[in-house]
């Protein structure tokens, strides 16, 4: 069952402002994909293989590898400047180690552009092993993350991401930190959880994870070697952290977001975390979310069951949609009640 991508938004919502001078996005001249020299796989992480067949992908992360030429990473720098000068609403967090200003699919053309490009998708979908689309949640497809400027805020802490696939590329140059890799645990998330107390994985699944360091060995320190370089990863799978400045420095990363096609596995989005964030569009973008994965699993309904098969088929089929919708419902109106 795998669904067609749906477009990234054309109009840009009230509640955002739109950037209007803005390069215009040439994969020709922004990109220089290099296939990654390494791809970790989920069982060499430690999971089973009932877990990495419950998964679209068994890629768990990937090496650093060259994704914008330098035309590309001037082009995105300055659209990351231009969108944050929109002051657009700032997700943040008094003991955070970042400042994400939200809603850059909305307000950039070119960020939608880069995030939709097929050469993009079809790139991570090959390593992936899977079909991936722009994330469904344009507040989840495109984010900026910027290190605060006091150093001792710079602390990101461990956590996983609120979604499946995460393309983390580095957009300030990371020759000028000292501190500030990228750090994973090599592990599995129920591994995480017991080294860091919390007992169910689902505690690591917060923006900003409050946990204790992890042994050493166990962690894998990531030094990009030049802006323009990202790593690919199943941020749901893999606990990870920005590591800590330990002298103020830039650090701006540019996180596309993609979505595995294949419905027949189960949706990651983490909308328990997501539905705290400020963007003022998140309740509206998971409703859409949800409807276009009720809409490929009813055309699988009409394209796929036989008119000479068991009733009960057309029956659970149908039950199972509704049950999704039903869920998404009640966690809608569970925010509205939260909120009055
Ligand atoms: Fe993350």
């Amino acid at each position: 069952m795998i669904a067609s991508s749906i477009p990234l938004p054309q109009r840009t919502p009230a509640c955002y402002a739109s950037l209007e001078r803005e390069p215009e996005f040439d994969p020709a001249r922004h990109l220089a994909l290099e296939p990654p020299g390494r791809v970790y796989r989920l069982h060499e992480f430690g999971y089973g293989a009932d877990e990495c067949a419950a998964h679209a992908s068994d890629v768990a992360m990937t090496s650093p590898f060259r994704v914008l030429s330098p035309q590309g990473v001037t082009a995105l720098r300055e659209v990351g400047e231009g969108f944050r000068r929109l002051r657009p609403p700032t997700e943040g967090h008094p003991d955070a180690a970042y400042v994400k200003p939200r809603g850059a699919a909305f307000s950039s053309k070119f960020i939608r552009d880069f995030c939709a490009c097929p050469h993009l998708s079809q790139f991570l979908s090959a390593i992936a092993g899977t079909q991936l689309a722009p994330h469904t949640l344009p507040t989840l497809a495109a984010s900026f993350v910027y290190a605060p400027q006091e150093v001792e805020k710079t602390n990101q802490g461990w956590h996983l991401d609120s979604l499946g696939f995460a393309l983390v590329i580095m957009a300030s140059d990371p020759r000028t930190l000292d501190g500030g890799a990228f750090e994973y645990f090599r592990g599995t998330i129920a591994e995480a959880a017991l080294w860091a107390g919390v007992g169910d994985p689902a505690h690591l699944r917060t923006t900003i994870g409050t946990f204790p360091d992890f042994p050493a060995e166990r962690i894998a320190r990531v030094v990009y070697p030049e802006a323009g370089f990202g790593l690919f990863m199943q941020g749901n799978l893999v606990l990870h952290r920005g590591e800590p400045l330990r002298r103020p420095a830039e650090r701006c990363v540019f996180v596309p977001g993609f979505i595995g096609r294949d419905l027949r596995f189960p949706d990651p989005t983490n909308w328990p975390e997501i539905r705290r964030w400020n963007s003022p569009t998140i309740r509206q973008e998971f409703a859409r979310h949800k409807a276009w994965r009720a809409r490929t699993r009813l055309d699988g309904v009409i394209d796929t069951l036989p008119f000479d098969g068991p009733i009960e088929s057309f029956d659970a089929a149908l039950a199972d949609v509704m049950r999704e919708l039903d869920e998404a419902r009640r966690e809608l109106s569970g925010d509205a009640s939260d909120r009055s």
